[in-house]
């Protein structure tokens, strides 16, 4: 018999497909309508209802943020039907809020789970992240490398010139620095507006989306979601928190962390077996975005598990009665 300890992954994953399934379907009628509020508040409202679905006694350790300013799937918020495994779920309801208003590429809903304390307790400041895809050595680039070691680093590793490598990195004014050294080794980079969990997981399918190297910083919560994601696909990623003053070094506190420097491996953020979904809102490398016709609406969804390295890609039509 199972014990509140067995995680089933097997048996909750389609269970998590559907979660992310159902946020992405209520975001669809929102998408390129300007109005990013009310699309997360739709993914938000959906994940939430699906979630309590589940047959699990669950907790929100990576959510919408604190209880007082997410009314919904907040962090230390249960979920599920409180019957069966006791697990942990990091989720971010619509993954790009902006690229869904405005109808650009990658917004996607995601969640994990995984069983209860595994998941790093990251606080909403933001993460310096640094990933690579499956099949490279160990630590094969690190945070004590220079954005360009870094580059020529990967470059040795893969056999390639470093004019060969492709690095994604989010486009702010923060990352000028960086996007400047990168661009000095003659690498190339795939600048994105939003949503850098997709932008990690674009490493571990770099066949397919043309990405080697994920760098800079973003918000920590994402980085645990892409932590999940590549503990399924392969790949390495290494996140460490950046504070911007005392009060967000307080959120790190509380959310018990004590080395505000310490540097985490993927395995350090999610330290145990994790499923992973993600479907597509808008149209992306990864996924298919939400396809509305008259009579149904269509999703692809991306559900993973760590045990196996299994990946399934899954379509989904739905009648519109
Ligand atoms: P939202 O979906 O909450 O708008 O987040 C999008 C995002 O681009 C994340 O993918 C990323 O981690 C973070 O915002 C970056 O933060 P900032 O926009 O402050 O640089």
């Amino acid at each position: 018999m199972d014990t509140p300890t067995d995680f089933n992954d097997r048996m909750l994953s389609l269970g998590l497909a559907r979660v992310s399934e159902a946020a992405a379907h209520a975001s669809a009628r929102l998408i390129g309508r300007g109005d990013e509020k009310a699309a997360d508040q739709a993914a938000v409202n959906a994940m939430r209802d699906q979630l309590n679905k589940l047959d699990i006694r669950g907790t929100v350790v990576i959510g919408e943020g604190e209880r007082d300013e997410a009314p919904m799937l907040f962090i230390g918020e249960e979920v599920g039907t409180g019957e069966g495994p006791v697990v942990d779920i990091a989720l971010d309801p619509l993954e790009g809020t902006t690229l869904t208003a405005k109808d650009m590429p990658n917004a996607l809903t995601v969640i994990s789970m995984a069983p209860r304390g595994t998941l790093l307790h990251a606080p909403d400041v933001y993460m310096d992240k640094l990933a690579v895809g499956p099949g490279l050595p160990e630590n094969v680039v690190s945070f004590d490398m220079s954005p360009s070691e870094r580059v020529f680093a990967l470059a040795r590793a893969q056999g390639v010139k470093p004019t060969d490598i492709t690095c994604c990195i989010l486009e702010r004014p923060r990352h000028e620095d960086l996007i400047r050294e990168v661009r000095s080794t003659g690498a190339s980079i795939r600048l994105i507006t939003d949503g850098d969990v997709a932008g990690v997981i674009h490493v571990a399918e770099s066949e397919i989306t043309g990405i080697d190297m994920y760098m800079g910083s973003g918000g920590a919560p994402e980085g645990v979601l892409a932590a999940s994601a590549l503990k399924c696909m392969g790949g390495q990623i290494w996140g460490r928190l950046t504070f911007r003053n005392d009060e967000e070094r307080g959120r790190a506190y509380k959310a018990g962390i004590t080395d505000l420097d310490r540097i985490y491996s993927r395995d350090e953020m999610v330290t145990a077996d994790v499923i992973f979904a993600a479907t597509g809102v808008t149209n992306g490398s990864i996924v298919k975005g939400v396809r509305r016709e008259p009579h149904f609406i269509e999703t692809e969804t991306i559900l993973m598990r760590s045990k196996t390295g299994s990946i399934r890609r899954m379509i989904y039509r739905n009648p519109i009665r």
